[in-house]
């Protein structure tokens, strides 16, 4: 495996696997990297690319200085992870490599409405930082298949979207999260959970499950109300607990079984905010 710090010799040594007549399989990661991400690896593998992974923690997209601060980075633990899973090239770029204009004037993406709701609500600026550092790594990398976790579903609709501004035409994989055997999504976050914490975790995943599995009983309202509850009593925070279009994510207010549908929950656990969402009916 290469590691790569500069845009020019990442280029460099792309052309070289172009040159056997290699396409591109692009992973984008925060690093702190989990068996989520390397199935992400698995699945460019699979599809006989090359497997191009970055790993830069993107000061853009977090609303929160401390969270940024408390993310976890496990550079050292990652590249060990990599060599295991049969990676080609790892681009570990600095701040200056990928915003070498700073990051005070960057220019807004018109993301429209999928950045407005749920995460883009509670995270205000999140997604335009997210934009901001995945237009750079396309442009850096030009892959040919980007492949990215549907546990963060709502990031792989603002990438879509990012896609169609900028004229994209390589595919974009949602790829199935992976999770804990009680259920947990894979996240590096999950790193940040104390025992306890850990031990609750599983939670919104059960939740999610109850929402798919009383859609045929009850209303969502009703369910919603339930989740919201249960959480609360076990000492989370519900920032949300939505069912909404998995096309478009606009909310929706009850079951709708004509449409795909997509149950979404956000929720603080201590410091730590979690994320899982399950597609209904697919
Ligand atoms: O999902 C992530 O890890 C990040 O948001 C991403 C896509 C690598 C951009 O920094």
């Amino acid at each position: 495996m290469k590691i790569i710090k500069s845009k020019a010799e990442l280029q460099k040594a792309i052309n070289l696997l172009r040159e056997e007549h290699k396409t591109i399989g692009f992973i984008p990661t925060m690093g702190a990297l989990h068996p989520g991400h390397l199935s992400l690896l698995a699945a460019a593998r699979q599809n006989g690319q090359a497997v191009v992974c970055s790993i830069f923690v993107n000061p853009t997209q977090f609303n929160d200085k401390q969270d940024f601060e408390k993310y976890p980075v496990t550079l050292e633990e990652d590249i060990a992870k990599l060599l295991d899973t049969d990676c080609d090239i790892l681009f570990l770029p600095g701040v200056g490599e990928i915003y070498p204009n700073g990051t005070d004037q960057l220019e807004a993406y018109e993301l429209g409405y999928v950045e407005t709701v749920l995460d883009g609500a509670s995270r205000p600026g999140h997604f335009q930082g997210v934009a901001q550092v995945v237009s750079r790594l396309f442009d850096a990398v030009q892959p040919d298949d980007v492949y990215m976790g549907q546990k963060d579903y709502q990031q792989c609709l603002v990438i879509q979207r990012l896609m169609k501004l900028r004229k994209d035409t390589f595919n974009l994989h949602f790829v199935p999260t992976q999770r804990e055997p009680d259920g947990l999504a894979m996240s590096s976050r999950n790193r940040r959970l104390n025992d306890n914490q850990r031990a609750l975790a599983s939670l919104l995943y059960q939740c999610l499950v109850s929402i798919e599995a009383q859609q045929d009983r009850k209303s969502f309202a009703v369910v919603q109300k339930e989740c919201i509850d249960l959480l609360t009593h076990k000492g989370f925070t519900p920032d949300y607990v939505a069912l909404a279009d998995a096309v478009t994510l606009e909310p929706l207010a009850d079951y709708d079984p004509s449409k795909k549908m997509i149950a979404l929950i956000a929720a603080f656990i201590g410091e730590v905010r979690l994320i899982d969402n399950l597609l209904l009916n697919h």
